[in-house]
């Protein structure tokens, strides 16, 4: 059997710092907030480049949060993809401003700036580019763009802790950047997590106030908050893990490669990484016609796969919109009708990929 992340073969190789980190923070009983997240929002900011880093809850909370400390709320638009996770887009409603969407392009998956400006209306606030499955969105268009119209840019990047783009790493690129650390992620805590990085002091104090109850000192509530502590259990993990991630990431690319190797001339089409960018692979994503009789077919070698995502956020039935129909981002909804993403973790063995690509290569070609 080979799964599609393991996360017990990771423990297995940190289990004693892992199980010491936990133990410290039994023993001090300082469960929330605290010094251990504090030193693990240092640590976290340093590896992004930013200056700042805000511990949340999740990385929902964290886009939440931003989209506050940017002042947005109704009557606001904030542009985005539809070929996201759907946290992206509810965030946006939860502050009450309008989702704007704008197609993907189809090589990277992420924001295409060519579709940009045409978005933009008087009432556009805020650019929200995802760096979907790991891949940087292209950030200098996106930036330019929102410098001209004067936007602010909040980088969903749930998927892409040590990404970078032209050298740069994501987390440092917008105002604000939004990590998730759900338990899957490159970088996962045991249990819920996530992360706002920026250089600006000033959204990060109004995004500690809010995400513990809108307080300025215990029980002086100057903003209306929210309980989105993050744990200091979450980050006493967090901080082991994080001094493994670049050789995690290291593996995941080569991973990649291999794969991109191994499928090369057998028609399926593998996932592009711009030649600007640190693709961290976070997901491993072919595209394919006919993508559940591939996927049956892995699952009868034991084989597990995912969709990331079926659905694209303008079609999904609780987001329906009367402005966007099925056709509006057909780039969008053509990959949401191809992908498949396949095994990706840092302690996939190439033999284990060796099966995945066989089985993948038996299929192309019958006979
Ligand atoms: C692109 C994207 N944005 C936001 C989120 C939300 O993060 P969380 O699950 O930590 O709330 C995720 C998580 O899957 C995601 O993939």
């Amino acid at each position: 059997m080979i799964p599609f992340v393991d996360l017990k073969a990771q423990y297995a190789s940190i289990k004693p710092e892992v199980d010491t980190a936990i133990l410290g923070i039994l023993e001090n009983c300082q469960f929330t907030l605290g010094s251990e997240v504090e030193k693990f929002e240092e640590e976290f900011a340093a590896y992004c480049s930013a200056k700042l880093g805000i511990g949340v809850n999740s990385g929902t909370s964290a886009l939440h949060l931003a989209l506050l400390a940017a002042g947005i709320g109704p009557g606001d638009e904030v542009i985005t993809v539809p070929f996201t996770f759907v946290a992206t887009v509810a965030a946006i409603h939860y502050v009450g401003a309008t989702p704007v969407f704008v197609d993907i392009a189809p090589d990277t998956f992420t924001l295409d700036p060519a579709g940009l400006e045409n978005a933009i209306t008087p009432r556009t606030r805020a650019i929200l580019p995802v760096h979907l499955y790991g891949h940087p969105a292209d950030m200098d268009p996106i930036i330019g763009l929102a410098k001209k119209h004067n936007l602010i840019v909040i980088e969903d990047a749930a998927q892409a802790h040590g990404a970078e783009y032209k050298g740069r790493r994501v987390g440092s690129i917008g105002e604000m950047a939004c990590f998730s650390f759900y338990p899957g992620k490159n970088l996962g805590a045991y249990g819920e997590g996530g992360m706002v990085t920026t250089n600006n002091p000033e959204y990060a104090r109004k995004i500690r106030m809010l995400r513990d109850w809108g307080a300025e000192k215990k029980y002086h509530h100057v903003l209306k908050g929210y309980n989105f502590r993050l744990e200091a259990i979450q980050a006493a993990v967090l901080r082991v893990k994080l001094k493994h991630l670049e050789k995690w990431t290291e593996a995941r690319r080569a991973a990649a490669t291999y794969y991109d190797e191994k499928l090369s001339g057998s028609g399926i089409t593998t996932p592009e990484a711009m030649p600007y960018v640190r693709h961290v692979y976070h997901v491993y994503a072919i595209r394919i016609a006919e993508r559940q009789k591939w996927r049956d077919f892995l699952q009868s070698r034991g084989i597990h796969s995912g969709i990331h995502y079926p659905i694209p956020v303008h079609l999904q039935e609780a987001y329906a919109d009367s402005r966007y129909k099925a056709g509006d981002f057909p780039d969008s909804e053509k990959a949401a009708a191809e992908v498949l993403s396949l095994p990706m973790y840092p302690e996939l063995t190439r033999r284990m990929q060796d099966q995945v690509t066989d089985a993948l290569l038996q299929l192309a070609a019958p006979c």
